[in-house]
């Protein structure tokens, strides 16, 4: 079985004293959920800070992007895979469409960092998700399709397999408007299929879909009660310890 994953980012907030004491209250809150993989993604400067604090615990520490560069050098701002690993990171989001939109992060550069986190033994959460106009065009499922065809190309199926994908519709993205389970359900089985084609059904059944998208205490229960919904990525309501252990905490 696919064991969920409930993971915030907590994007462009917090200060390091900020980003610790939320971990630290945190930590307490969800020592005993054994159901669930618990990740938060702090910014970079904060990582070394919030993974010595949650060392031995069962919270995990990602980052929210990282270099595509394999070896150490001359690439000014970046922040190597190595790197993340040394700050304590077992984990990178990668292509969160608020980079693709922002910051330029093209399907080819994705690519690099997808290939870059596996080498150094980071577990990738790869975003991919549509615009609103893309939906209200009829095009989501072919968007969401040909993001992880060009993200994914060149992987071995091995590689794959230790991907989480989070299927992020723009449009709920901290918007308040959360697709609704049946949404939801209908991309997460296309992007399974998706994958069953590629991949192979074995490596399908066997991937982690996330979804994301203004996903809250009050919602999660019924988003993963959709069997192809394997846990969130939470941004707003990851940003309270309280808030976000509700949300971990799903099953009651
Ligand atoms: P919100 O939960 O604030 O909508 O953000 C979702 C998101 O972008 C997580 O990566």
């Amino acid at each position: 079985m696919r064991k969920p994953v409930i993971a915030g980012n907590w994007k462009m907030f917090k200060t390091i004293g900020e980003s610790v004491n939320t971990a630290v209250s945190l930590k307490p809150l969800v020592s005993n959920a054994n159901h669930c993989e618990v990740v938060i993604a702090p910014v970079f400067t904060s990582l070394k800070s919030v993974a010595d604090r949650l060392e031995g615990s069962n919270v995990k520490v990602a980052a929210q992007d990282v270099s595509d560069q394999l070896k150490f050098g001359a690439h000014t701002g970046e922040i190597s895979g190595d790197m993340l690993k040394d700050a304590g990171c077992s984990h990178a989001i990668i292509g969160h469409s608020e980079r693709r939109a922002m910051y330029g992060d093209s399907d080819a550069f994705i690519n690099r960092k997808l290939r870059a986190a596996l080498h150094f033994g980071l577990t990738p959460i790869l975003c991919c998700g549509e615009t609103l106009d893309e939906r209200d065009a009829g095009k989501a499922e072919q968007v969401v399709s040909d993001q992880l065809e060009n993200d994914l190309t060149g992987l071995t199926a091995d590689e794959v397999a230790k991907i989480i994908i989070a299927y992020e519709p723009v449009w709920a993205i901290g918007t308040g408007r959360t697709a609704t389970p049946e949404q939801a359900q209908q991309m997460h089985a296309y992007i399974r299929s998706w994958l069953s084609g590629k991949f192979g059904a074995g490596l399908a059944d066997g991937l982690r879909i996330l979804y994301g998208g203004s996903v809250k205490p009050e919602n999660i229960a019924e988003l993963m009660n959709a069997p192809d919904i394997d846990g969130a990525l939470v941004g707003g309501a990851s940003l309270e310890a309280e808030s976000f252990a509700r949300i971990v905490h799903y099953n009651g």
